[in-house]
């Protein structure tokens, strides 16, 4: 009886250097456009969300803001206080201006005393004494219109405190993203 033969197999052929290197540069050209693609969608989305720290913060409307002349208001969550004065609205940066503590407002004394150092400042975040070099820093503030949502009064580069308008439905908001650095003394 005649012995079948085994078909015959396909001879594998080595990979040519000139092949390795295309499918290489392939490679690596498909991995940089996946990259390229990642970054710029990660550069497209916006860095804070609405309502974190880093981002813009409704505080509510000009009838939820406290009485003008009383203590300063704290907002943990989006690190400002909110100090309403009589020349207008301040949201001042929590973070001391020596070394970076969270400085803290004594009532008895009122004014923000830093527990580190013992830096001293006003309601309205100005130097009073101590080792920080400069006063306190503060955020942009907008007053903007309930109906349309324009931007009707924003907080200048000077960083003084913002008019508050008459009327007790318009939105005050704060952008934690834009800081105004407080004033060097001496
Ligand atoms: S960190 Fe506030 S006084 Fe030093």
């Amino acid at each position: 009886m005649a012995k079948e033969t085994p078909p015959s197999q396909e001879e594998k052929k080595p990979v040519s250097r000139r092949e390795f290197l295309n499918f290489a540069w392939l490679a690596s050209l498909g991995f940089l456009s996946l990259s390229v693609a990642g970054m710029s969608y990660l550069f497209a989305m916006p860095r804070f969300k609405e309502g974190e720290f880093g981002g813009m913060y409704t505080v509510g409307t000009v009838a939820d803001l406290p009485e003008t002349g009383s203590a300063p208001e704290n907002y943990p969550k989006v690190k400002f206080w909110l100090s309403n004065t009589d020349q207008g609205a301040l949201a001042i940066y929590k973070v001391c201006t020596h070394l970076g503590c969270l400085y803290n407002w004594v009532n008895q004394e009122n004014k923000f005393i830093c527990p580190c150092h013992g830096s001293q400042f006003t309601s309205e975040g100005q130097y009073i004494q101590g080792p920080a070099p400069r006063s306190l820093d503060r955020f942009v503030m907008q007053i903007v219109d309930p109906a349309s949502g324009e931007v009707l009064a924003q907080t200048d580069e000077s960083g003084d405190p913002l008019p508050i308008p008459d009327d007790p439905a318009a939105i005050v908001r704060v952008d934690t993203g834009a800081r105004i650095q407080g004033e060097p003394h001496g």
